[in-house]
């Protein structure tokens, strides 16, 4: 797969892909460019059996400092509004296989809000979080309100929104922000270890584990157990519930096919 500003391995390590955000220079500033392009990667990734889980990442320096503000400086209302840039989110946070963000370094604005996006964050100690659209006259546009109300609470929001300051990776970590905080040297090595520690279920749960998780957070307990039942229902349909019962009943490592 050949983009401008992402790189993409598919086959990073046995059902592992990488995605990289690559404008170093623009410390990985989210232009729509971009951002259509990790819709459409991802959207591949999405449909290889071979992948199972993909992980996001920038570089030592920033994970991404924001949308592009060059790009968005003379914009008004209806030029947003027919650039529909959400429309390429959604699609984002559609993706069926798990994401996990390595983040190191900045991750501001919609950086802050893509590493949300993604399903688990890995930081490396210099990773920086914030929502600082604030101190540019504008707000959090792509779930940043929402996402990071949910993962840190409303008071912790609230300040990180109204006041545009940046948090560390250890105060994201005890806010519950990201799973877990490395040496700036293992950030990745320890997002590959975890997609690893992934891939090797059975692909269908997995699957369905994570949209019932998500389904968590975009509706009301009732509607979310009722989901996660149907769901749960759903794996034994598979050949692997088999295999991992079987697995466990002969004391054996299950080997999960997808199917
Ligand atoms: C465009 C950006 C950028 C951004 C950095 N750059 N962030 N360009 N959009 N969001 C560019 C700078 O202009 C500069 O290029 C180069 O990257 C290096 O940045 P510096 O500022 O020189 O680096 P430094 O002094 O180390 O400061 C790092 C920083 C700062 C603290 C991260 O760059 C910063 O505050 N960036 C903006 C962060 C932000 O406000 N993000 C939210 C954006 S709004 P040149 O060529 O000029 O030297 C947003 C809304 C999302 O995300 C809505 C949904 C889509």
């Amino acid at each position: 797969m050949e983009f401008e500003f992402i790189l993409v391995q598919a086959a990073y390590a046995p059902h592992i892909a990488l995605v990289q955000l690559n404008r170093p220079k623009e410390l990985n500033a989210l232009n729509l460019q971009l951002m259509l392009e990790l819709k459409k990667a991802l959207a591949q990734l999405d449909e290889q059996d071979e992948v199972r889980c993909i992980i996001i990442t920038g570089n030592q320096q920033a994970f991404a400092a924001g949308a592009d503000i060059k790009q968005m400086e003379s914009k008004g209302p209806i030029d947003l509004l027919k650039i529909d840039q959400f429309e390429t989110w959604d699609q984002i946070r559609k993706t069926k296989k798990p994401i996990i963000a390595a983040v190191s370094g900045f991750a501001l604005g919609g950086g802050c809000e893509l590493a949300m996006t993604c399903d688990m964050i890995i930081a490396s100690e210099t990773a920086k979080f914030g929502q600082p659209e604030i101190k540019i006259g504008i707000m959090p546009g792509a779930g940043g309100t929402q996402r990071l109300t949910r993962a840190v609470g409303k008071v912790n929001a609230m300040e990180m929104v109204l006041t545009g300051k940046f948090i560390g990776a250890e105060e994201a970590k005890n806010m519950g922000l990201v799973n877990r905080v490395v040496p700036e040297e293992l950030y990745l090595d320890e997002a590959v270890k975890l997609a690893k520690e992934i891939a090797l279920m059975s692909p269908i749960a997995i699957r369905l584990a994570k949209e019932s998780v998500n389904k968590a957070f975009e509706s009301g307990l009732q509607e979310g157990l009722f989901f996660e039942r149907k769901n749960f229902y759903m794996t034994f349909a598979s050949n692997d519930q088999k295999e991992g019962m079987s697995a466990f009943v002969e004391k054996r490592r299950p080997d999960f096919k997808g199917n």
